[in-house]
């Protein structure tokens, strides 16, 4: 029997994906290092749909009717080449590797165009939405080939999520894009979560609500404008109750946040861009320095305020506060993350549709939110936005919400309560929109101690001051 497209690489997310297209009537091909997984799955899932099961990457690659599709869902890394290595022998012209794991973007160019080299098609795609979105739905960003994403697209967004009957699939661009693309999705998430995480804390030290109250508010929260998955599990894993202990299960769990790197990898792209992706960056250093036991042990007996609790008219409307914080805050973050797609498209030369992301993280990804929906028509009223933040309707929610972030940020650092993604979102706020910046200073310190030139506001040219000499005359570069 020949199966329209193949999976190989069959842990959990693999076998998902591989399940979800046998759901949509699609005969898949399935395979894997071992046997054991292919058995498994054939045994418990059969009655989902058609699998072909094969034992060997011969016969993976023979059950598959041409061009042939190959989904690669193996850990990135050395693990993804050896995978590759081994099915392209046994390929021929045309036939797509897609790979679906969470691969860095220059790892997927240069296996696009290794792969192109050998007349094959080379597909890196993004998947989000974890376990249960790989199963019955997930947001896709393919990248590579257009014509590549041509045969495949249909086959894509039928397994894919939809909002209001969109898929949330879409060619994203040309060979890293999709990944690319992906990792930012990852760098956005890591800000989301700790943006939600400051909520929590300034919610529980800040007015001492117990984690079931704090479960409602985000309960409610979840109602308006921060409607959103991460808010919605976020109530639950308050509301939950350690049985073991009768505790809130989130005072019994370690409080050393791990990650396994696509949050580092944003911010080192965005350094290389150079593009201040601060939200995204503070989450992920919060994460490091929260799984930094030595220095925290070390750090303990340091002076400081602890344990301060606003109160009376001071506790009152801080909540509303805080959701105004989270939300102004969100805004930045996700601002933010988009300036580094626009940059990375302008440096690798992808043509990405900043409107489309946006429309396919709608529904699917770990960051899927109403708010996405804003994003999209903020690209929609204007494609060529330098910054979300000056859009109409995000302007106008910032404005709104400035007065409370202040107060936020003011109270968390008196309180003594950190909060790195209010505070660096707040200061890159005020940072871009300040007509003059400390940054003339730092010139100034530049030229005195490495003659590295300045620019006059008042003329053109580059110029250098003669520091050392009496008269600091000034001269022209
Ligand atoms: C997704 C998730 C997924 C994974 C993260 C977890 O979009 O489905 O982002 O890719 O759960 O990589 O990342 P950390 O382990 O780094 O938190």
């Amino acid at each position: 029997q020949t199966a329209e497209i193949g999976v190989s690489g069959l842990a959990t997310m693999g076998r998902n994906i591989a399940r979800n297209l046998a759901r949509h009537g699609h005969t898949v091909a399935v395979h894997n290092r071992t046997d054991q997984r292919t058995k498994e799955l054939v045994e418990h899932f059969s009655d989902e749909g058609t699998f072909v099961p094969a034992y060997s990457a011969e016969d993976f690659v023979r059950s598959l009717e041409r061009p042939r599709r190959i989904v690669l869902m193996v850990p990135a890394g050395k693990a993804t080449d050896a995978v590759i290595d081994e099915f392209t022998p046994l390929l021929d012209q045309g036939d797509v590797i897609i790979d679906a794991g969470n691969a860095h973007f220059a790892d997927t160019r240069r296996r696009e165009k290794a792969l192109s080299d050998m007349g094959l098609n080379f597909v890196g795609m993004g998947v989000s939405g974890g376990e249960e979105g790989a199963l019955n739905g997930p947001s896709i960003m393919p990248g590579g080939p257009k014509e590549a994403y041509d045969s495949l697209g249909p086959l894509l967004e039928d397994i894919s999520a939809k909002v209001d009957g969109t898929p949330c699939c879409t060619h994203i661009g040309a060979d890293g894009a999709g990944h690319f693309v992906k990792m930012v999705h990852n760098g956005i998430e890591y800000a989301d979560m700790q943006l939600i995480a400051e909520a929590y804390d300034l919610l529980r030290s800040g007015l001492g609500m117990d984690p079931k109250a704090i479960a409602d508010v985000f309960t409610t929260w979840n109602r308006g404008r921060l409607d959103s998955y991460l808010i919605e599990i976020t109530s639950q894993v308050l509301a939950h109750t350690d049985a073991a202990t009768g505790k809130p299960f989130v005072d019994i769990v370690a409080d050393e946040a791990e990650q396994k790197g696509t949050g580092r990898w944003t911010v080192q792209a965005a350094l290389d861009l150079g593009v201040p992706v601060t939200g995204i960056a503070e989450a992920t250093f919060a994460r490091s320095l929260s799984g930094n036991r030595t220095l925290r042990d070390a750090a303990k007996g340091l002076p400081g305020v602890s344990g301060a609790k606003l109160e009376g008219a001071a506790a009152e409307g801080f909540a509303e506060d805080i959701e105004q914080a989270l939300y102004a805050s969100k805004i930045v973050a996700y601002a933010q993350g988009f300036n580094e797609i626009q940059a990375g498209a302008t440096e690798y030369g992808w043509s990405i549709d900043l409107g489309q992301v946006a429309k396919i993280w709608r529904g699917g990804c770990i960051i899927r939110a109403k708010f996405l929906n804003e994003i999209t028509a903020a690209y929609d009223r204007e494609p060529g936005l330098t910054t979300l933040l000056t859009d109409t309707s995000f302007a106008e929610a910032l404005g709104g919400a400035q007065d409370s972030w202040r107060r936020v940020v003011a109270s968390s650092a008196q309180l003594g309560i950190p909060t790195p993604g209010f505070s660096s979102a707040l200061a890159y706020y005020d940072g871009i929109r300040a007509e003059r910046l400390p940054a003339a200073l730092v010139q100034g310190q530049r030229d005195f101690f490495g003659a590295h030139t300045y620019r006059r506001v008042d003329k053109a040219g580059t110029f250098h001051t003669a520091w050392a000499t009496d008269d600091r005359a000034e001269s022209e570069a």
